[in-house]
Formats: structure tokens, C-alpha cells, sequence
């Protein structure tokens, strides 16, 4: 199972997803490419699911902007001379086979020779330019729909610690290795405004770039956010990832937090995702339809965690 030496995603930075999902450019008065490109350390042992946690993970963009994929080119880190090539292909294999999933080829790539492995995709997408779904365009008024469970920095520090039974490990592997695919479709038969995915900068740090450029505040209910297996668990006993604590102090100034929180339910409100869901600002007379055809085709739940409302003084108030 633990081919790979586990780093954890603390390390990694999310700094330049401040401004949207993917890089556009507009090729013809109806379409444009959308691009984006992510990749990372191990955080599973087993070489085949760790390739397809991060291709999901690279590919998560394109859908969050309501585009489609096209094709991929591989970035690969890898120390050949100290780990045997089988575990290589194993990895490249698990990133075939979801690329497969998302009925795409991967074209080519690159790769060298690295100290830790690393894996991800450069993912290529096409959209039709007035169907493109930005991350600032939430309305006052709309219900904030969360498409999976968070909790995977955690889990994966437990997984790394070899803390996690095989219940957590299967919950938060699981998750964590779905395409965004198929809430993305059914999202765009919706009466949405805005979209984007939580990755590195946790809930809370996606949640208020959304706010940011839409100009609005958002409340959110603690009690409606699904978590994965056991996350409160690790979470109060500070089994928690370096970066969902640095997303908690590079933000806990713009959150207004109800007398009730621990510091423990901050921090996982803050926990740094991997290939996390869509976050969806949707109209208040569509929401509950939206929710239950998710709901109804996913094995995850997907949850409406609460709303946008107007700028006040805080981005975020949690109660
Ligand atoms: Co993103
Ligand atoms: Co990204
Ligand atoms: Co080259």
C-alpha cells in the first residue's frame, strides 16, 4: 500500500488562485481556452490512487468554471534513482485512467528528476465565452451550495501519521479522487452566479475570494457543512495541516466567528482541501432542486451551507 513516502500538502502555496479558477483566452467571438495547471507531493501511500487524486485535482478547475476539458500534458517530478519505476507508471497510470474518466487524452509532458515525487496535469478546456462561470459574480440573496465533504488536509495528515482507519481512509480517498465532473453538469442546468473550487485555501479561503469580488458577505452554518470520517476527531487533537493553519491566520480578520466556535471547528473551516468540491452561488428558487439532483447522483453529500448576503463589516460570519 505505502509505496510512496507520504510529504503532505502542507507545503504547497495556492497563491495564485486568488483571481479565478483558470487562465481564459478568448479565441473567436463565441469560445475560449481555458487553462490551468496543478501538481503536488504524495498524499497516499499507494502510488495508482495518489495519480488519481491529483489528476481530479488538475482537472477541477475547468469544471468549476462550467467548461470541458480537451486534453492534458503530464508534470512529473520523480526520483528515479532511488524509487523503481514501476511506482512511477503506477502513478501515470491512475492519472490515465481519470483522464479516461473525464474522456480525455493526455497528450505528452514532462518530467524530471526530483528528491519527492511529484505529480499533476496541465489541464486544456474549451467554453463557450457566455456560459463562462467566474468566482465573483455571487448574488445577495443566493444559497451557497458545497458539492463535497471538507476535511481532507486533516485526514490526510492523519494518513500521513498512520492515525486513519480504513473507514476514514476510504471516505476521504474517495472524495477526494471524484471528478468534479458531474456536478458540474448538473450545476449549468441551473439558475447559478457564480462557481469555484475548494483547494488549497480552504473553505473559508475560497469562500472569501468569492465574496471579495462579488461584493457581498456571506453566512454560513457550521452544523449544515458535511466533513469527512473523523475529521473533528484529528481536528481537536490538532492533527491539522501547516497550511489550513496559516489559511486561519492569514483570514481569521475578516471572519466573524459566533462565541461557540472552538478553535479546532475554525481551523477545519480553514483546512487546505485537495481536490475539494464546487462551491456554488446559486438563486434561492433553484437551490433546493440543484441540491437534491446532486444529492441524488452523488455519493457524497452536497450540502447548502448557507447564503450570500449583503457587504457588511466581516467577509464571512460562521455561526
Ligand atoms: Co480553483
Ligand atoms: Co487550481
Ligand atoms: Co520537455
Amino acid at each position: 500500500m505505502s509505496k510512496l513516502k507520504i510529504s503532505g500538502q502542507s507545503e504547497y502555496s495556492s497563491g495564485f488562485e486568488t483571481f479565478d479558477d483558470c487562465s481564459i483566452y478568448k479565441i473567436n467571438e463565441e469560445q475560449s481556452i481555458i487553462q490551468t495547471v496543478d501538481f503536488f507531493t504524495p498524499i497516499v501511500g499507494d502510488p495508482y490512487t495518489f495519480g488519481q487524486i491529483s489528476a481530479s485535482n488538475s482537472l477541477s478547475d475547468i469544471y468549476a468554471m462550467g467548461g470541458k476539458p480537451l486534453f492534458a500534458l503530464n508534470i512529473v517530478g520523480f526520483p528515479s534513482d532511488k524509487l523503481d519505476l514501476s511506482i512511477l507508471s503506477d502513478i501515470l497510470q491512475g492519472g490515465i485512467d481519470k483522464c479516461n474518466s473525464a474522456n480525455i487524452q493526455i497528450l505528452g509532458g514532462h518530467s524530471i528528476k526530483d528528491d519527492v515525487p511529484k505529480y499533476g496535469l496541465a489541464v486544456t478546456g474549451l467554453i463557450d465565452n457566455e456560459k463562462i462561470i467566474t468566482n465573483n459574480n455571487a448574488n445577495e440573496g443566493d444559497d451557497i451550495i458545497l458539492t463535497k465533504p471538507i476535511g481532507s488536509g486533516i485526514i490526510a495528515t492523519a494518513i500521513k501519521k498512520n492515525l486513519a482507519d480504513e473507514k476514514t481512509y476510504n471516505h476521504a480517498v474517495k472524495v477526494m479522487k471524484d471528478l468534479n465532473k458531474e456536478s458540474s453538469g448538473i450545476m449549468q442546468k441551473y439558475n447559478i452566479n457564480s462557481c469555484t473550487d475548494v483547494t488549497g485555501f480552504g473553505l473559508l479561503g475560497h469562500l472569501s475570494e468569492m465574496c471579495k469580488g462579488s461584493n457581498v458577505s456571506a453566512r454560513i452554518q457550521y452544523k449544515k457543512i458535511p466533513l469527512l470520517t473523523n475529521t473533528e476527531n484529528f481536528a481537536k487533537k490538532d492533527i491539522i495541516p501547516g497550511g489550513s493553519k496559516k489559511n486561519f491566520e492569514f483570514l481569521k480578520n475578516i471572519i466573524q466567528f459566533h462565541d461557540s466556535f472552538g478553535l479546532y471547528q475554525k481551523l477545519i473551516l480553514s483546512d487546505a482541501q485537495t481536490s475539494g468540491g464546487l462551491l456554488i452561488s446559486c438563486n434561492k428558487k433553484d437551490s433546493l432542486n440543484l441540491l437534491m439532483e446532486l444529492n441524488k447522483n452523488l455519493d457524497y453529500k452536497a450540502s447548502i451551507i448557507g447564503e450570500f448576503t449583503n457587504k457588511k463589516n466581516h467577509s464571512i460570519y460562521c455561526e
